[in-house]
């Protein structure tokens, strides 16, 4: 039967488009067995995106895919519009021109309040920074999400403490920021951006801030987390190791992909 699904999903890749059976085989090589159904549906899809600073264009036309359970690297040189990018597919910043859908939800018809709703039950976000609030513990800044998403309290203290425990954190949990090495406060903070369960996390330079082996280990991670919960991953990266192991590698350039 799974024979069956995989010959016909296959087939119907190869009809389609190159990335679509690239991404195909090489997340059934991941051990991931997504729907096909899904697979071929991408979970972004921006078309002909274009933002402005005033008079400076800074996206000028950017189409972009993601799949279930890919890990996308965005590369480029500083001021592309890579981080612009990945806060417009944040929905943290709205495009100019050009349309954006999200698990298959058409985003430009949303209103503000639901716009929020969305982001904060769909999209987890890791920056260069932790951006932990200091004066809490870390459990209590992976609840924060939580209870803005309306989880019940016991209910976020479990997945706090089950996020916790697949990092190897948990000893680390009533200890605020400060108290925490850099790596682990990083970690936390991929925990936090987990909690709600999203489908898409969304990382801006995750590593940047941290010397080589605690890069290794987070980029690690990321390929743990897509393999176990099936999330799809798009990471903005200087760090050429985590832009080589990634599914596909995106190029901006002065606002616009680069053609591989
Ligand atoms: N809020 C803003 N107001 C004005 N200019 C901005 C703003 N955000 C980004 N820019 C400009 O847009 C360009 C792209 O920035 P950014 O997306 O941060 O690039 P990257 O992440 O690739 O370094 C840069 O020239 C930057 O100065
Ligand atoms: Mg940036």
């Amino acid at each position: 039967m799974v024979k069956i699904r995989l010959f016909r999903a296959i087939a119907n890749a190869f009809g389609k488009n190159k990335t679509g059976f690239v991404t195909l085989i090489k997340t059934c090589y991941q051990g991931n067995f997504v729907s096909f159904a899904a697979m071929q549906t991408p979970i972004v899809q921006a078309k002909g995106l274009v933002k402005r600073f005033g008079s400076l264009e800074v996206l000028k036309g950017i189409d972009f895919e993601a799949y279930p359970a890919e890990l996308v690297a965005i590369v480029g040189p500083s001021g592309a519009g890579k981080t612009t990018l990945l806060q417009i597919l944040g929905t943290l910043e709205q495009a100019d021109q050009g349309s954006l859908s999200l698990m298959g939800a058409q985003l430009n018809r949303m209103s503000d309040k639901a716009l929020s709703a969305f982001r904060n039950k769909y999209i987890g976000f890791v920056f260069q920074f932790h951006h932990l609030l200091p004066e809490f513990t870390a459990l209590e800044n992976m609840l924060i999400p939580a209870f803005i998403g309306g989880m019940k309290k016991k209910e976020a203290e479990c997945r706090a403490a089950e996020l916790l425990e697949y990092l190897g954190l948990s000893d680390r949990a009533h200890h605020k920021p400060s108290e925490l090495s850099g790596g682990e406060q990083q970690r936390i903070a991929v925990a936090r951006a987990l909690m709600n369960k999203p489908s898409l996390v969304l990382a801006d330079e995750p590593s940047g801030n941290l010397d080589s082996a605690n890069a290794t280990s987070l980029h690690q991670l990321f390929f743990d987390l897509r393999k176990t919960f099936g999330q799809t991953f798009i990471i903005v990266t200087h760090n050429t190791a985590l832009a080589a192991l990634s599914d596909r590698t995106v190029r901006l350039a002065d606002g616009r992909v680069v053609v591989q």
